[in-house]
């Protein structure tokens, strides 16, 4: 097992405990923040990031929020909390994830309806472990599920960061190929760097040291060239949203991969948990891109790298349609196109099964 935490609830101090992923592979940092604030703005500047981790987050949110409130009134508790959850909301846009766990916090505390001030700081702090704890099995789960498609000797591209510290722990596209490595299986991993915050090059290469698998990091322009001349199996990227019609904005130049992918005829998986899929979204042309500050581009570690005044577009994700999808791999299996059908039967059934 790694020896780090990505997120950990400290409950001598009622804070949360955070591995700062700005300094990663400098350095092994945490950042303990109790203040809901302190919190949204870790999620704003991707001291935490990765959309499940996001999520988890801003769960572990609301909790310090009721622990904060001075007075001994519920109301006054449920009043910060509810201030708190605007607060989180508005960290970070295009990850459904955040939405979706504060969604189950409210649920999840209302199902224990707590008549004092105790009992609801328990039930919100014991939802966010529950909503921890899940995203551990489910990560497991999709890893399992994707074992199905990956071959005694497999080679994979991977954009962004999609691991143990996207998440809360083993990661959703990495975790697939962390359990195949696990599994005995031979792999090897074509690290897309992922300008410009270099998520692969920082912290997908530092997970894969951790755990001894194979691979090297490529630039993201990389991936053509890579795929005509080496033998890359698969793709297998992460997700921040699927639309119900299988489109899925994921980091900035996922689209350009599948692109790259459907030319050489390589198969391109998703990796969601179901929290990610948006029963809301219809289609990809409706989700929310998240528009970053132009210093992620001008400046590398501080330094520009580009000419004073240049502007800049700074898009954090894109959208991939779903027709270059071959497949999403979920805790509950992978599914195929057409997603439009296949999403909605994967979506009811699991609605049904926590009724
Ligand atoms: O901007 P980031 O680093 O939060 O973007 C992360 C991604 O795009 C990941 O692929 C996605 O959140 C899935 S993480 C398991």
């Amino acid at each position: 097992m790694p020896a780090y935490k990505s997120i950990e609830w400290l409950e001598d101090q009622k804070a949360l405990r955070l591995l700062d992923q700005t300094k990663i592979p400098a350095e092994l940092k945490y950042v303990t923040l109790s203040r809901v604030e302190d919190i949204a703005a870790a999620i704003t500047d991707m001291v935490v990031r990765g959309a499940p981790a996001i999520g988890v987050t801003a769960a572990y949110g609301l909790a310090v929020a009721a622990w904060r409130e001075e007075s001994d009134l519920l109301s006054a508790a449920m009043t910060r909390v509810a201030d708190a959850d605007a607060i989180l909301r508005a960290s970070r846009p295009t990850a459904v994830n955040l939405f979706w766990a504060l969604d189950q916090m409210h649920h999840r505390v209302a199902r224990q309806q707590p008549t004092s001030l105790v009992a609801y700081r328990a039930a919100l702090v014991d939802a966010a472990h529950a909503l921890a704890r899940e995203d551990v099995e489910i990560n497991k789960a999709i890893g399992h599920a994707g074992l199905d498609i990956v071959p005694q000797e497999a080679t994979f591209i991977h954009h962004c960061n999609t691991g143990g510290i996207a998440t809360v722990d083993y990661g959703t596209a990495l975790g697939i190929i962390r359990i195949a490595h696990e599994a005995g299986r031979k792999v090897h991993v074509y690290v897309d760097e992922t300008r410009p915050r270099l998520q692969g090059g920082r912290l997908t290469s530092w997970e894969l040291q951790q755990l001894g698998i194979s691979h090297q990091i490529i630039v993201d322009g990389a991936s053509g060239f890579v795929m005509k001349n080496k033998s890359v199996d698969m793709c297998v990227v992460g997700c921040d949203r699927v639309a119900m019609n299988g489109d899925v904005a994921n980091k900035i130049g996922t689209y350009n991969l599948a692109l790259v992918a459907q030319a050489h005829g390589v198969p391109f998986y998703v990796a969601a948990p179901i929290s990610t899929i948006d029963p809301e979204m219809p289609s990809g042309d409706r989700i929310e891109i998240e528009e970053r500050p132009a210093s992620e581009i001008t400046e590398i570690d501080g330094v520009k790298v580009a000419p004073e005044g240049a502007e800049v577009f700074n898009p954090a994700f894109d959208v991939t349609p779903a027709h270059l999808i071959s497949g999403i791999i979920t805790e509950k299996g992978i599914i195929y196109p057409p997603f439009e059908e296949t999403l909605k039967t994967l979506f009811l059934s699991n609605e049904q099964d926590h009724e």
